[in-house]
């Protein structure tokens, strides 16, 4: 095959010799084709070559296309994978969420979405690429370092000089653009803690639900949208010595986790992004009591994005796995926050929440296949 330089390589992983043949030919101009039929020869051609798309059929004899993705997950946790199928299941939605499938395309595909799809997985691996090295600058030195309880450590402001000017080559100019890049920075922070799989985007999905019953206006919808992503984010520079531990955390073990929300904002200062996203993450641990953190903020003093955030995030954690617990029902969650309202939670967002899940559950809309393992702190 002649090699196009510069040029992403792509995979097409497909029994079929029809569809195959087509997706490369469509592809060739513009992309580095090499194609294999079935998972084994997949998996042999990853070890040899770093691919940056891969297309994957579901059904294919011998080794499945789900084994076939775990397989190459193994080998390569960042190649992105789209699912190329004529047999699209929940099951295998749900599997592919949790193998990161970037996105499916039902079978027989069509060119121009297919074409869209390649180049936007593109985009997204350049950008994966870009993040992790800003943050593996920013943290990898401090996380080799002891944590300690006094986030305004050398190392710390150290990280802080280094992300400054670094985000300067990311593009943020518009909501869209802004929203994948908090999706991308929210899937590294997943990364690192396996417990959290699929947190961030399943408190998006709840606090999108909330701010649709509000009336919120577009431009608030993808502001609380954002925060939900990165409400977080502030971990990355905390050792999963502290984020995973089991059993009960010590009281240093909570100053130091407590930092999130600082970090945070310290690690987003340099994007620019609106004082509203920026609101919504630090307060998100406020309590409707005043007894949260990190301001000790109460009832209405508590930005509304943030008191949003903090129903998902605690209903989210809560019906999800934890290294030490199983999870809660979807009913003794709602008995939670029913107990809380007034204390932790504000008491109209929470009734108000109760009924957006009732609806939810009618409609069959309670994510139960995105459900992962997630802690909150
Ligand atoms: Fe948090």
């Amino acid at each position: 095959m002649e090699s196009k330089a510069n040029a992403p390589n792509i995979l097409i992983v497909d029994d079929e010799i029809g569809p195959r043949e087509s997706l490369r030919m469509v592809l060739k101009p513009n992309y580095n084709v090499f194609a294999v039929e079935n998972g084994y020869a997949a998996i042999q051609m990853i070890q040899q070559i770093e691919m940056d798309v891969l297309t994957l059929d579901l059904k294919m004899p011998g080794m499945t296309g789900i084994d076939t993705l775990k397989e190459i997950r193994t080998i390569d946790p960042d190649v992105m994978i789209i699912i190329i199928t004529g047999y699209g299941t929940l099951k295998s939605a749900i599997e592919g969420i949790r193998y990161g499938v970037f996105d499916y395309i039902p079978k027989p595909f069509n060119v121009p979405e297919i074409l869209s799809i390649i180049d936007k997985s593109i985009q997204r691996r350049k950008l994966n690429r870009k993040v992790k090295e800003i943050l593996g600058d920013c943290f990898n030195q401090q996380l080799l370092k002891e944590p300690h309880a006094d986030s305004d450590l050398p190392a710390h402001k150290e990280g802080k000089e280094i992300a400054n000017g670094k985000w300067d080559e990311i593009n943020l100019s518009d909501a869209q653009s802004c929203l994948e890049f908090a999706k991308v920075l929210a899937y590294t922070l997943e990364e690192k803690d396996p417990y959290t799989s699929g947190h961030s985007e399943r408190v998006c999905y709840y606090s999108d639900f909330i701010a649709k019953r509000l009336f919120f206006s577009p431009k608030e919808r993808s502001e609380l949208q954002i925060a939900s992503y990165l409400h977080d984010i502030g971990k990355i520079g905390i050792s999963n010595r502290f984020i995973n531990k089991k059993g009960t955390l010590t009281p240093t073990d909570w100053v130091i986790i407590k930092q999130h929300t600082k970090k945070s904002i310290e690690l987003l200062i340099p994007l620019n992004l609106s004082a509203n996203i920026l609101s919504y993450i630090q307060h998100h641990h406020e309590r409707f009591d005043g007894a949260g953190y990190p301001d000790g903020l109460a009832g209405e003093q508590i930005p509304l994005g943030a008191r949003i955030i903090a129903i998902a995030d605690s209903y989210d954690s809560m019906t999800s796995d934890r290294p030490y617990r199983k999870p809660l029902t979807n009913g003794d969650a709602k008995n939670e926050l029913v107990k809380n309202a007034g204390k932790q939670f504000d008491p109209n967002l929470v009734s108000l929440f109760l009924d957006v899940l009732k609806e939810m559950e009618d409609a069959f809309l309670v994510k139960d296949h995105l459900r992962a393992p997630a802690n909150v702190y």
